[in-house]
């Protein structure tokens, strides 16, 4: 029998690796979709192992700014399913870079959905849309879900609000398989250490180990409902699978400030946060989204999706990633 055959955009970032991972795991040949990058010896750094386990990845040259070698990898992949996470992932730099955000965030999903329609329009295509689109709109219950009104607060929730409109409007208009994912915050320790929770959880071990003295932040008032990325990939591929094509939450349904968050993973290595944390304005953003908390009772209805994390569970392995490095 043939293998499935998936297209993956993102695949050297957190998700990216995650879903490489457990496609192969099922049978499927991967390919990738990797930016160029001036260190060669960062190219791949998540995702080298799976070219030593496996024959059946593979990685591509591209960009969803260059549409050439969008058509060039889609004739040449003819994808089963498709998995567009490339982005610019970070709400706060979307600030200092609003335009290429908007550019690679919304344009580019339309520079996808052209190529999926065009050359393999019998495809499923999944976007990673994000709870970054709902800005700070909170249901009555305190939750957010499909119905909540979409009020982005960055330009990277500008984008992705673009991004997953269009999504929907190409699956009505022409009859496609386009799915939209909106993902709540998910994290592990393969997560950038610019992103608030492995932000904290590698410097608490710097501080517990004497390499640092200090940890710097911005606002320890918000809140967000977070997740494994692991977990998160798996319904990912749960969504293509479906018999129909639909948007889905995908969230644990557990919110807990930075200021938690904080207080957990020093407390985990016997130390008081507020000996260490300082607030720095450099990691405030112009405007802030206060709360999240998902209610993914769809998913789990629907498609049996649940977690195999907990919170605490992915704070542990987190910990333990850092405490077994030698870091400086
Ligand atoms: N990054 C960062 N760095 N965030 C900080 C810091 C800091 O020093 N101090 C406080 N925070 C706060 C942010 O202001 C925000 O309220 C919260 O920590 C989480 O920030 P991030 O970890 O950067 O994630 P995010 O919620 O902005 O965005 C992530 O989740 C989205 C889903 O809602 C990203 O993964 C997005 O790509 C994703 O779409």
């Amino acid at each position: 029998m043939t293998k499935k055959r998936a297209l993956v955009t993102g695949i050297g970032g957190q998700d990216g690796s995650y879903l490489a991972e457990y496609l192969l795991e099922n049978n499927y040949e991967v390919y990738g979709i990797l930016r160029r990058h001036s260190v060669a010896e960062n190219q791949n750094d998540r995702i080298k192992h799976l070219y030593e386990l496996s024959k059946d990845i593979n990685g591509f040259y591209g960009d969803l700014l260059d549409i050439p070698s969008l058509y060039r990898i889609f004739n040449e992949v003819k994808p089963h399913e498709i998995y567009n996470l490339a982005a610019m992932s970070h709400v706060r730099i979307s600030f200092d870079m609003p335009s290429f955000t908007i550019q690679t965030n919304a344009l580019g999903v339309l520079n996808m959905l052209e190529a999926y329609k065009t050359i393999v329009p019998k495809a499923k295509f999944y976007q990673a849309s994000s709870s970054e689109m709902f800005g700070n709109s909170i249901d009555e219950d305190g939750y957010q879900r499909l119905t909540t009104p979409m009020n982005p607060v960055s330009p990277y929730g500008c984008a992705k609000v673009l991004g997953y409109n269009l999504v929907r409007h190409y699956r009505h208009a022409y009859g496609l398989f386009a799915c939209n994912g909106i993902l709540f915050n998910h994290e592990s320790p393969r997560r950038g250490t610019n992103f608030v929770t492995n932000k904290v959880v590698k410097t608490a071990v710097q501080i517990k180990k004497g390499v640092k003295n200090k940890l710097e932040l911005g606002n320890l008032d918000s809140y967000r409902d977070w997740g494994h990325s692991k977990d998160y990939v798996r319904a990912m591929n749960m969504i293509l699978n479906h018999d129909s094509a639909d948007d889905f939450v995908v969230a644990t349904g557990e919110a807990h400030s930075v200021r938690d968050l904080c207080e957990i993973v020093f407390s985990k290595l016997e130390m008081d946060y507020r000996d260490y944390v300082v607030q720095n304005k450099k990691y405030m953003r112009p405007e802030e989204l206060k709360y999240l908390k998902g209610d993914s009772s769809r998913v789990r209805k629907i498609l049996g999706w649940q977690p195999d994390y907990t919170f605490e569970s992915m704070i542990d392995e987190m910990i333990s990633y850092w405490w077994e490095r030698r870091i400086m």
